[in-house]
């Protein structure tokens, strides 16, 4: 049998493991995709470490994930063997909950399904997908660019584009990570009067080079105060992995300001109920989108010459290409190569 490189967790909090397994055959309605490139999300801690319910181990991480149609399951149409394809968080849904039927998948809750997690990921050679998880990669965009656009790039543009600011307005970008640095540059690129919000001096010639007008270093200077110093935010993108560096911005938004949460911080965010009635603030959170966001997120990402900034790895490396993404040194997302 035809076997393959792949890296998986075998048990919470265990090691990665570079394994040979057998190359998966499509079953109905599912492709198999020969991975070229794959992310390193700051999400996949949660199968490194067992955050997330329900994980069966072994598991192999990876859900941003580029590469072509290497086979066709049954009942497969539309696609064709060698497609280049990305997936991404939202990796499959059920098709038959309420959700799903008005067309909203991504808050599927049957049977949501999620590479890395609910199924095997991108840290591999090869991996199976539902045919409905598929976002196709313009030509001009390589894997490696295209594979942090299936996460930190659709998160980031799909919470902008669904945020009700408009062009002219100031919109704040949170942390500049993984998916910070692609927020500053879709809300660069939106129209937007663009803030990046981090920690100290040194990533501030960077966000200004994404397409930041305006920079705040957090450590320095009160961020909320800098903020009403600007006008107030229309928008903050939380990208951040830490709860009260949210709850340290919340009174920099303006009058019906709105803080989008997409940092999976596991704290309380906390705010009291006078300082929202007042200035009719809100704070929701955004997860991801579908594959038809994927392609959006995509294609936008070509037209306007959006690219991750990108620290390379080959797949045998991945345990430590995970560490550097956990350092935060990373400038900005480290992305593995199986070739
Ligand atoms: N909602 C969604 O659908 C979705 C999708 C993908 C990821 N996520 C989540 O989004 C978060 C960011 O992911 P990523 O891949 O961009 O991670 P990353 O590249 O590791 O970046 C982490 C970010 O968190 C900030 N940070 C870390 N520790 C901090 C602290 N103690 N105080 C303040 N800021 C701190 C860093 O801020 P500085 O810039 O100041 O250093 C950096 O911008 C993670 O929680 C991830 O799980 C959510
Ligand atoms: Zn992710």
């Amino acid at each position: 049998m035809a076997t393959m490189r792949a890296v998986e967790v075998s048990s919470p909090k265990g090691p990665f493991q570079l394994v040979e397994r057998s190359i998966p055959e499509p079953g109905v309605g599912a492709v198999r995709v020969k991975v070229e490139a794959c992310g390193i999300c700051h999400s996949d801690v949660m199968t490194k470490e067992g955050l997330f319910p329900g994980i069966q181990y072994p598991r192999i991480p990876g859900h941003e994930i580029a590469g072509r149609v290497d086979a066709l399951g049954s009942g497969v149409t539309g696609w064709s063997v060698g497609d280049r394809v990305g997936i991404g968080w939202h990796g499959g849904h059920c098709g038959y909950c309420d959700s799903c039927r008005r067309g909203d998948f991504v808050t599927c809750q049957i049977a949501p399904q999620i590479p890395g997690i609910t199924y095997d990921g991108g840290y591999a050679e090869y991996m199976m997908a539902p045919a409905v998880a598929l976002a196709r990669i313009p030509d001009d965009v390589s894997a490696v660019d295209a594979a942090p656009l299936m996460c930190a790039g659709i998160t980031t543009f799909n919470a902008l584009r669904h945020s009700g600011a408009r062009a002219g307005d100031l919109v704040a970008v949170l942390g500049i990570g993984g998916l910070g640095h692609l927020g500053i540059q879709y809300a660069a690129k939106m129209g937007f009067t663009t803030v990046a919000i981090a920690r100290g001096q040194d990533k501030a010639p960077l966000a200004r080079k994404l397409g930041a007008h305006h920079y705040i270093d957090s450590q320095s200077t009160d961020p909320a105060a800098a903020l009403t110093k600007l006008g107030g935010a229309t928008t903050i993108l939380a990208t951040v992995t830490n709860a009260a560096a949210m709850q340290a911005v919340i009174g920099g938004l303006r009058i019906n300001g709105k803080l989008i949460i997409l940092g999976a911080a596991n704290e309380p965010v906390a705010v009291t109920p006078l300082a929202m009635i007042g200035r009719r603030i809100s704070i929701s959170g955004w997860p991801s989108g579908s594959s038809i966001d994927s392609q959006d997120t995509l294609a936008f990402s070509a037209t306007s010459g959006i690219r991750s900034m990108n620290e390379v790895y080959p797949l045998a490396k991945a345990p430590e290409a995970y560490e550097r993404m956990m350092s935060g040194k990373a400038r900005f997302r480290v992305v593995l190569t199986t070739q």
